[in-house]
């Protein structure tokens, strides 16, 4: 069954945090594994999966880092991950299998915004192999453990709107440009979510995909501070703009997708405000909504066999 693009009135909106969509919701017994668990959204999703109950594994491309951001969240467990490296992505898989472990929960939410031009492993453009291709090649590689009845949730981004996937160009040989790349790397999450789902539903997996919303943390890194005022990132004030979230209102999103009972009966979805989104009536991105190449069932399944191709990984 393919879930519409339409809201189901939850209860929830932009302004509940990852412990108000949690109230209730017991996960002990559950191990979750959340990429880029140690900041800005992760950092506030392992925390609030923890508190539920839940045993969250942190893959980390900074371990020490990792771990002092953890420091003080029981039940959290960092272990060195790079998504950029397809070889590192392999022997973290390994290993987890080995412990013979069952994930009920995956959350894809590590990321990277707008960086200047990086090539990484076999030439790949950077976003699309971090945000991407790493994590496609994870989900894959992590199938035997994934539990009957396990969600997964593809963190994404109203930065979709700019782009769908450039099939001619995917790695922007031809000229790069930041905003466009991050744009492809997040529909690419989009689309997985959606192929994901149609490829797990038989077993019981599903999957979403998820914009948090608009919110500072460490992600808006690579763009200098002079130009955050023309992006409507600060006010003249130097406040966070009006619909801005904090961190923890921004994670509430994947959470509520990742535990939710109302979600059952569905898969696949672009979520935001922890709903199911809409299709984007408007441009403006803090309105949000999706955009249909994000959402495209035939792109989503292209994209799969593409990715399947780039990484040597397909285990659907
Ligand atoms: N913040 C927003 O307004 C916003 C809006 C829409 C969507 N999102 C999405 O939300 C997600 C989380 O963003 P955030 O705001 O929480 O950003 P963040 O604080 O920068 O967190 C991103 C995480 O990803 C990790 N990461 C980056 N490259 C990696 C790699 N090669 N291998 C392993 N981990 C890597 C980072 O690790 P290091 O710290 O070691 O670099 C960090 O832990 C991203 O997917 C982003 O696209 C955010």
């Amino acid at each position: 069954m393919v879930t519409k693009q339409q809201k189901l009135g939850t209860g929830f909106g932009a302004h509940s945090t990852a412990d108000e969509v949690l109230t209730g919701i017991d996960l002990t017994g559950t191990t979750a594994l959340v990429t880029g668990g140690y900041s800005g959204l992760g950092l506030e999703a392992t925390r609030a999966l923890a508190a539920a109950g839940a045993h969250v594994i942190v893959p980390a491309r900074r371990p020490d880092t990792a771990e002092e951001a953890l420091r003080g969240i029981p039940g959290t467990e960092v272990h060195p991950l790079d998504l950029s490296d397809q070889e590192s992505v392999r022997v973290f898989s390994e290993r987890f299998l080995e412990t013979g472990r069952t994930l009920g929960i995956v959350i894809d939410g590590a990321g990277v915004m707008a960086c200047p031009e990086t090539r990484v492993g076999p030439g790949w453009e950077a976003q699309f192999a971090v945000n991407h291709l790493g994590h496609f090649a994870l989900v894959n590689r992590l199938r035997p453990s994934l539990a009957p009845g396990a969600r997964v949730v593809a963190v994404t981004s109203a930065g979709h709107f700019r782009s769908g996937i450039r099939w001619e160009d995917l790695h922007f040989r031809t000229g790069y440009d930041r905003w466009l790349a991050y744009a492809q790397s997040k529909t690419a999450n989009a689309l997985f979510a959606v192929h994901l789902d149609a490829l797990g539903a038989g077993s019981g997996l599903h999957a979403f995909a998820v914009h948090p919303g608009s919110i500072l943390t460490p992600l808006q890194r690579h763009i200098p501070r002079e130009e955050w005022p023309a992006l409507g990132w600060v006010t003249g004030d130097g406040e966070s703009p009006e619909g801005f979230k904090t961190p923890r209102q921004g994670a509430a999103t994947a959470v509520w997708a990742a535990t939710s009972p109302l979600l059952d009966a569905h898969g696949g979805a672009y979520c935001q405000d922890c709903d199911i989104a809409g299709p984007a009536g408007t441009d403006d991105p803090l309105i949000g909504g999706v955009k249909p190449w994000a959402t495209d069932p035939e792109a989503a399944a292209r994209l799969w066999e593409l990715s399947a191709e780039l990484t040597g990984v397909n285990a659907f």
